[in-house]
């Protein structure tokens, strides 16, 4: 069943999008929009733009566009009636119960509902006979039953159908569990087994509370050491962090970046509980931009390893391409986190406090790496650290912070401020070209791409395309205006079929008296929405005057007739008399 125009409307009007985009980015006035650094792609300009007048949003950089829902929809990786429940529980509507009955967004509730009893059960586990074993296990790794009450910890027993029967008892199906990737198809498909057995549970949960996949781990050697869930309907290891949802309401707006599971809960027992773990994969540019709602300030704590010093390098990068200010801390003697808390017993957590004031930003880290590679009492040396060390340096946007490091590189090598100094404007030069030069070619590919894919036949009739495109922001804009626009043009005057698809769309919603836009997000796909703000957003400010409209009905008539005759190898000059004679109607 199809929701409500008069619901959708009243969501939408319950819901401004700046107030719900200001819960994610921080946004500014410019005229009559508001901008803000886009929170779908990664950029360092503005522009990710909202139309207060339309209630709709679109970005330059990368293409997204859409109205409140699909802002929601694509911020928390809901389906759309998950979107619709998460802004009319935001504003206290109650839902029209029958039209929630969507097989996906029921399958997703079923998951997070198996993964809730889950979790449970492993818990109980723990504290059982059976469980013995594993309980020391996490004691002998100093964790209080507190701590693991706190995050939920649990064992998964050693038979393969413990939790299967159990969760079957309590109603759910086979395909609900594989679907939940808690239980996997036996060979011979007839039936499931647990996936996770005899291992150490870690519940993953997200910002809203839901169990959306666990980590389990061995107590012995048996490799894999850590078993994660696959990528279910509801988890995606790239787009989620470990405890991002304790870490989420700290006050100082800083993050600490950890390898594991282990590192975190340590981390929490001892009174950081701004630590997140990214969950058993190098961190993505996705996750950096979800911190970024969180914080301004990523502290990195990797292992001392080589394997963690290289993802160090890597996690730098990624975090200050996202905007956030990034400091690093290397643990003493090799260690990780949380043996570096343990083996400092009862002044664990002031002595890691210690060393997170003692923490370098990332540059300092990255010259520290840079200057152990040369020797910088040779003067090769020192010109080859340098030449690096510059190039480190260009890569700081704040030039105080430059100037800084400036001072800093001339005293340890022993050469004039000010020269250093020419080197790094040089190398910003270069960087600012290259910048812009990739800025450019992305937002065009991404423009033509997109294009492509949605109105296929754009490039192929481009003004035709244009012309209609400006037709129907016209239309959507002054929808009293439909009667007299569909009077002077057909659907099928149109050249480029998804362009025809709208406007028969717009004109159907405008002529049932409906507001044309309120239902985009229900009726298109993601890529179609963008399209859509794309074409009804850019227009908007033309001035709507009855002479503009005529010129956009005569424009894609005229390519009509054009196209219509382009594709004939021999034109009669009968064909071509008929031809000037309608384009002289058109114009007149
Ligand atoms: P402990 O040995 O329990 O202290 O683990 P750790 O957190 O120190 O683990 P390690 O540094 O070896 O790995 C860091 C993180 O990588 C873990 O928390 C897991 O998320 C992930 N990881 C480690 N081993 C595996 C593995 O065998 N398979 C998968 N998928 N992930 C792993
Ligand atoms: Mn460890």
């Amino acid at each position: 069943m199809r929701l409500s125009d008069d619901f959708i409307s009243e969501i939408k009007y319950q819901n401004d999008l700046s107030d719900i985009a200001s819960n994610y980015i921080q946004l500014k006035r410019r005229g009559r929009n508001l901008v803000g650094l886009c929170p779908f792609h990664n950029e360092k300009t503005p522009s990710f733009n909202i139309y207060s007048e339309n209630g709709s949003f679109y970005c330059f950089g990368c293409g997204t566009g859409g109205d409140v829902i699909t802002f929601v929809m694509k911020i928390e990786h809901l389906d759309y009636m998950e979107a619709i429940k998460f802004l009319a529980q935001r504003a206290g509507i109650p839902l029209p119960e029958d039209d929630f009955d969507d097989s996906t967004s029921r399958m997703r509730t079923r998951i997070y509902e198996a993964n809730r009893e889950a979790a449970r059960y492993y818990y109980a586990n723990l504290y059982s006979v059976q469980g013995k074993n594993a309980l020391k296990y996490l004691h002998d790794r100093a964790l209080t039953d507190k701590t693991i009450r706190h995050f939920g910890l649990g064992y998964s027993l050693p038979s393969r159908f413990e939790l299967v029967d159990y969760l079957k008892e309590k109603g759910f199906t086979n395909s609900e569990l594989i679907a939940a990737n808690l239980a996997v198809p036996t060979r011979s498909g007839n039936s499931v087994v647990d996936r996770f057995f005899d291992r150490v549970m870690f519940p993953i949960i997200d910002l809203r509370g839901n169990v959306i996949a666990f980590g389990g781990r061995v107590m012995s050697d048996i490799k894999p050491k850590y078993l994660n869930t696959s990528d279910t309907m509801v988890f995606s290891k790239s787009s989620n962090l470990f405890s991002l949802n304790n870490a989420k309401n700290n006050k100082d707006r800083s993050l600490i970046l950890c390898e594991g599971y282990m590192d975190v809960i340590a981390l929490n027992q001892a009174g950081f509980t701004q630590a997140v773990a990214t969950l058993g994969t190098a961190l993505t540019d996705e996750q950096a931009l979800l911190m970024k709602r969180y914080c301004d300030e990523v502290i990195i704590c990797y292992d001392a390893d080589e394997a963690g010093q290289k993802a160090t390098a890597r996690a730098i990068e990624i975090l200050r391409r996202a905007g956030i200010v990034v400091r690093v801390i290397v643990v003493p003697d090799g260690k990780d986190p949380d043996e570096f808390i343990r083996k400092n017993g009862d002044k664990g957590t002031a002595a890691f406090k210690n060393i997170l004031n003692n923490s370098g930003n990332d540059i300092d880290y990255r010259l520290f790496k840079l200057s152990s590679k040369y020797d910088l009492k040779t003067t090769s040396g020192k010109l080859s650290y340098l030449s690096d060390a510059v190039k480190v340096l260009a890569t700081v946007d704040n030039a105080m912070e430059r100037d800084i490091y400036c001072s800093k590189l001339s005293d340890q090598v022993d050469v004039e401020k000010n020269s250093i100094k020419e080197q790094i404007e040089k190398e910003l030069k270069k960087r600012y070209k290259s910048y812009k030069k990739t800025e450019f070619s992305n937002i065009q590919k991404s423009l033509s791409a997109r294009e492509d894919r949605v109105n296929t036949q754009h490039s192929s009739y481009i003004r035709a395309a244009a012309a209609e495109e400006n037709l129907i922001a016209f239309l959507v804009n002054n929808p009293d205006k439909c009667e007299f626009i569909a009077n002077r043009i057909l659907p099928a005057d149109f050249v480029t079929d998804f362009n025809r698809k709208l406007f028969i769309y717009f004109t159907e919603r405008i002529n049932e008296g409906k507001e044309p836009m309120t239902a985009i997000s229900a009726d298109f796909s993601s890529e179609e929405i963008s399209q859509v703000v794309r074409i009804i957003t850019s227009y908007s400010t033309i001035t709507a005057t009855t002479e503009a409209l005529e010129e956009y009905i005569n424009k894609i008539k005229e390519e009509a007739l054009k196209c219509s005759y382009k594709d004939k190898e021999s034109v009669s000059n009968d064909d071509v008399d008929d031809f000037l004679k309608k384009m002289r109607e058109n114009r007149r």
